[in-house]
């Protein structure tokens, strides 16, 4: 019988899915050396390789992938097991796993904090991340559910709708085309423009409207975070597409402004979307009705 302790397949699964002891480490928040000394303990058990080490990044060796299917199914098992234990108590309590993209990160902590009144006793994991990072995420099933506005199409799952998603146009507030109406989209040809980070699924949208359209922009500045773009454009930079809901309303009333470009906004949706076969605990289950009872104007998440 192999003896191993659930702590170390924690740890073994974490350095398995990141390809490194040093992501291990930060995911876990634990040291980097327990990372490595519960691994070795886990090869002695099994009396095989679990890694190959190739410069930094770590490749599994065949036990190693027997042991992380079989790691992940205990994992599965477990979660399956809280969420009846939960039920069975009739209790309101248990964790909720979350990631979303980072445009829901304005408006979704504040949806969580009206549901956690009617459920004080949760424990709330919230992952914020862009478009591919939380796709992969779902590959690896890490989340009870996910909120983004592209659902992949390669993966099986349950995805629904709840609030509407518009890219806008956004400039600073003295922007000189401020004031025009119907703006051809062509005339963005050459417009110093600020655009998100490669694997954005806000860049995807605003690229396929670019390219349908034939417009090239001039990309002055390529930046990770939708809070940078907007100080860039405070700062003069250039103009951006960016979801509505990354803007208060007192920011486009003072700072910013939404050109008229014709084809924009870029209508979009949220959707909550989960694994299908993924059985969802029963606070997964009533934060999903939770937002899709909530009403649709925008106005709830202004
Ligand atoms: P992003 O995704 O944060 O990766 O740009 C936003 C979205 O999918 O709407």
């Amino acid at each position: 019988m192999i003896q191993a302790t659930l702590h170390q397949l924690r740890v073994f699964e974490a350095t398995a899915r990141n390809g490194s002891f040093t992501k291990a480490a930060e995911e876990l928040m634990i040291r980097q050396p327990t990372v490595s000394s519960q691994v070795k303990q886990l090869t002695q058990a099994i009396g095989l390789p679990l890694f190959e080490q190739m410069g930094k990044q770590l490749y599994l060796t065949q036990a190693g992938e027997e042991l992380l299917a079989t790691c992940q199914e205990i994992f599965d098992r477990l979660d399956h097991l809280e969420m009846k234990v939960a039920d069975l108590k009739g209790m309101r309590q248990g964790r909720l796993r979350l990631a979303v993209v980072t445009t829901a990160k304005y408006f979704i902590p504040r949806i969580l904090g009206q549901f956690c009144q009617e459920y004080p006793d949760i424990d709330i994991a919230l992952q914020v991340t862009n478009h591919r990072k939380l796709t992969q995420r779902m590959r690896n099933n890490l989340d009870d559910l996910y909120i983004l506005s592209q659902p992949p199409e390669d993966v099986d799952l349950v995805a629904q709708p709840f609030l509407e998603n518009p890219l806008v146009l956004v400039a600073r507030r003295d922007h000189p085309w401020a004031k025009r109406r119907s703006i051809p989209i062509t005339e963005l040809n050459d417009q110093p423009f600020i655009m998100r980070e490669l694997g954005s699924g806000t860049r995807q949208a605003v690229q396929d409207l670019l390219n349908r359209c034939k417009v090239k922009v001039k990309v002055r500045l390529e930046l990770g975070s939708n809070e940078a773009i907007k100080q860039a454009i405070a700062g003069g930079l250039g103009i951006s597409i960016l979801s509505k809901h990354s803007l208060s309303p007192v920011e486009l009333k003072s700072e910013y402004t939404l050109l008229n470009v014709q084809h924009l906004p870029i209508q979009r949706r949220w959707y909550a979307v989960y694994l299908s076969g993924k059985q969802l605990s029963v606070i997964a289950d009533a934060f999903l009705h939770y937002l899709l009872e909530m009403p649709s104007e925008e106005g709830m998440i202004a």
